[in-house]
């Protein structure tokens, strides 16, 4: 295998790779959560301990403190192709969907249909249900196929009408790893006037999306999985953040960041979150290639297709393997190396087994339980999942591919 890019380009800025701890073991868990960069964490540490103390004020330390949240803000905004006025954070993305199916139950009414997905993680399906069921509005779910986890845009057309008024769905499920076609299901969607949030957890931290491009009004990821601080990010369309009822103080009604975020802002975190576009500008120079600047997209290209070569020889290896059943695309193009595998023991038994191959993964269902039942899996046996992003090393997927081997 010839990597496009030497992963010390990258693996330089985060110092697990360091710790001696660490040493000899592959990280195959980033889908539950990536390691921090370097950048996020001097950032971290600096807002701490040059002024850990209230933003936005009259004197110097405060007015430091709020520029590097406006940074936090800008850099997101930046990476993701959006004004700055889609920015919110919030304390994770479970609490930011539970925020915003409140407020959608606030305008949904009887007769109003929603369509959610069984591939989704219960995180932005759950909320919305149970707001759906309390409102009593018609909840159409969109099935995957059973044999193959995937979602079917014909399945999707067939529920799609001008009752439906908002759609969750997921760019990419954090089981399936699957790429779905947002800007496909945005687009039907707004042809019948209905609102579109999209989960974009699992995809973020394989290439920053170009929300420009993809038209839906609310994208959501953690930047815990994006080599930043345990936060949800939550892109809202400014007319659609100004429209929903405010879930704020009634004195902050006028201020946009802080109509959909009840919880408060974490200062330091949002402060940090600016290291992670400052972790991707570092690494495009490294590369001599353009920076990630309002849709240039040469980076996320280049990192994507590091993943693709990391993923070719797994792929293979599960192929070719008759103890293991692929959940979702070996299209490498059409997925995110998110690699999920019913086998006959459970997850969570194998993931047992490869730590002591000094193999980080895990097993389970992954909240994704509904998916479970919609593959005819009990979720309590679940799926081995490995996951893995551009940092990862060829010696790496082999170590994986041979305890693989051995444990099956
Ligand atoms: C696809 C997906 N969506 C949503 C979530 C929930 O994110 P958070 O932990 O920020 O609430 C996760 C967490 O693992 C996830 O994988």
């Amino acid at each position: 295998m010839n990597l496009p890019v030497n992963p010390s380009i990258f693996r330089k800025h985060f110092p697990a790779f360091a710790e001696n701890d660490l040493k000899g073991w592959a990280f195959f868990e980033n889908a539950g959560g990536a390691y921090m960069c370097q950048q996020v964490i001097d950032r971290y540490n600096h807002y701490f301990t040059a002024h850990k103390l209230q933003p936005y004020g009259q004197y110097p330390a405060s007015k430091e403190a709020g520029a590097e949240m406006d940074d936090g803000h800008d850099s997101m905004a930046r990476l993701l192709n959006v004004h700055v006025d889609w920015i919110h954070f919030g304390p994770s993305t479970t609490a930011n969907t539970y925020t915003l199916a409140h407020a959608f139950g606030q305008v949904l009414n009887a007769g109003d249909a929603i369509i959610v997905t069984n591939q989704d993680h219960e995180a932005n399906t759950g909320a919305v249900r149970r707001m759906a069921a309390e409102k009593g509005l018609e909840v159409r779910e969109w099935q995957v196929n059973p044999a193959t986890g995937s979602l079917e845009f014909s399945a999707f057309e067939n529920l799609l009408d001008d009752k439906v008024k908002l759609i969750t769905f997921p760019h990419a499920s954090n089981i399936v790893g699957e790429i779905n076609p947002v800007a496909e299901i945005c687009a039907a969607a707004k042809k019948v006037g209905a609102k579109t949030i999209v989960d974009g957890v699992a995809y973020a931290p394989h290439s920053m999306p170009d929300l420009s491009a993809l038209g839906a009004d609310i994208y959501l990821f953690s930047t815990y999985k994006t080599f930043g601080p345990h936060q949800g990010l939550m892109a809202i369309d400014p007319e659609l953040a100004k429209a929903l009822p405010n879930q704020g103080h009634f004195f902050n009604d006028g201020i946009l960041r802080k109509r959909l975020v009840p919880a408060g802002p974490d200062h330091a975190q949002i402060a940090a979150s600016a290291g992670i576009a400052a972790y991707f500008d570092d690494i495009a120079k490294d590369l001599n290639i353009a920076a990630p600047n309002n849709g240039e997209r040469n980076l996320f290209n280049a990192l994507r297709d590091q993943e693709t070569a990391l993923l070719t020889p797994l792929i293979d290896y599960l192929k070719s393997s008759n103890k293991v059943r692929l959940v979702g695309t070996d299209d490498l193009d059409a997925r995110v190396p998110t690699i999920s595998m019913i086998c006959e023991k459970p997850g969570l038994e194998l993931a047992r087994d490869l730590a002591d191959h000094k193999i980080m993964a895990a097993g389970g269902h992954f909240y994704v339980y509904r998916l479970m039942e919609g593959m005819d899996v009990d979720p309590n046996h679940g799926v081995l999942r490995t996951s893995f992003v551009h940092y990862t090393e060829e010696a790496e997927i082999h170590q994986l591919i041979s305890a693989l081997d051995q444990v099956l």
